[in-house]
């Protein structure tokens, strides 16, 4: 396999550069990647208005933004309800004229004090109480807006808002609860959803395609055989699974507001079933797990690709504590395996992994395998 070191392109792999983007930065996740990362890709792949991209992990919906900015048609699966509803909410098309009347309407509502007996435990550990009112009473004053898109829209402000003003702090896959003054959320609510209509005003409108489905990337059998031009994507990375847990307060908020399916079906989580993809390597068990679900990964992605189609496959190196698993260049090997040319592998970071945050167990390396069916 060719492989080459790129380091200047490592940031680029990160959410960093979205954080002054808009739109891009109305969710934070920190395993996203950048716009620019996906910009480039379209570059590269040479994709054009008319083409197909696929993003089988799209979390936040990175790519899937980026490709309608450019015009280009994109389809974004993933697994957690969060981010299936977050990257739906990014990139439908809004009238922005019905969303300024929807604002002045509903943050005139009167306030009315709600009954907070049935309170979710979760929530009531994660909000003072205070904000449990306000939270309960914008709840059924969003479910009282009939247009689907633009209540999924206020559902999204009020989420993110609320965490603004939350108790949660995010500590890896654990999730603390830390008591603090809070800003009210009426106040907070407010200016989302007036950062969100000046960003959607940002926005040119083009007529392409995107569309969101939660569900697995093992098994994307309501795609038809190659139907896309081209797989933008960065699956989980093996043994960070932060994001199964860490977005619990969330998925509580969004629920009763959206049809939630919290089946789980993330990757290497499921340790039963996994069959020895690498029967000579000593792997422990969730490495194994992870490896036999990306294998199925790769086999539906190289299904759905047109012939010549092209992959673009960000992947992280896996750290446990008796040293690093190279699952891009395993991933790699797997994609050789269910058919595609490995065209090449590019290195573009290196972070010194450590246990007990001291010993050294070794570089952790970050890669963008580039696939071709
Ligand atoms: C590295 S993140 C992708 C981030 C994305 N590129 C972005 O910019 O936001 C990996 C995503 O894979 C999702 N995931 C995990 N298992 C999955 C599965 N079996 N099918 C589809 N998505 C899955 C996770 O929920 C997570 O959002």
């Amino acid at each position: 396999m060719k492989t080459a070191e790129r380091y200047d392109l490592g940031p680029l792999v990160t959410f960093k550069p979205n954080k002054e983007l808009p739109i891009y930065n109305w969710f934070r996740f920190r395993e996203a990647f950048s716009r620019d990362f996906v910009a480039l890709m379209l570059g590269y792949f040479n994709l054009r208005e008319d083409d197909w991209i696929l993003d089988p992990f799209c979390g936040s919906g990175t790519t899937l933004l980026a490709a309608k900015e450019k015009g280009i048609n994109a389809v974004g699966v993933d697994a957690h309800p969060v981010f299936a509803f977050v990257s739906r909410v990014k990139t439908q098309s809004y009238s922005l004229e019905s969303l300024k009347e929807l604002k002045k309407d509903f943050f005139s509502r009167k306030f009315v004090k709600p009954n907070l007996e049935v309170a979710d435990p979760l929530l009531k550990k994660a909000f003072s109480r205070y904000a449990l009112e306000d939270i309960a009473f914008f709840r059924s004053e969003i479910k009282r807006i009939e247009e689907v898109i633009m209540r999924d829209l206020m559902v999204l402000a009020f989420v993110v808002s609320s965490m603004k003003v939350s108790f949660a702090a995010k500590d890896g896959a654990v999730l603390r609860f830390v008591r603090k003054k809070h800003p009210p959320l009426r106040k907070v609510f407010k200016g989302s959803v007036e950062k969100f209509i000046r960003h959607l005003k940002k926005m040119e409108p083009r007529s392409c395609e995107i569309s969101v489905k939660q569900g697995d990337a093992r098994k994307l059998d309501f795609m038809a055989t190659e139907s896309f031009d081209a797989v933008i994507t960065s699956p989980p990375y093996l043994n960070k699974l932060e994001y199964v847990k860490a977005f619990d307060v969330e998925e509580a908020l969004l629920k009763e507001l959206v049809g939630i399916d919290s089946t789980e079906r993330y990757l290497g989580i499921d340790l039963e079933r996994s069959d020895a993809v690498f029967p000579d390597l000593k792997l422990p068990p969730v490495a194994r797990a992870y490896f036999s679900d990306m294998k199925a990964c790769l086999e539906e992605m190289h299904r759905v690709l047109r012939k010549g189609g092209k992959a673009a496959l960000v992947v992280g190196q896996g750290v446990f504590p008796d040293g690093i698993v190279e699952s891009d260049v395993l991933v790699a090997k797997l994609a050789g395996r269910v058919g595609f040319n490995v065209d090449k592998r590019l290195i573009v970071n290196k972070r010194v992994a450590t246990k007990q945050r001291t010993v050294k167990i070794g570089d952790a390396l970050e890669s963008i395998l580039f696939l071709t069916k």
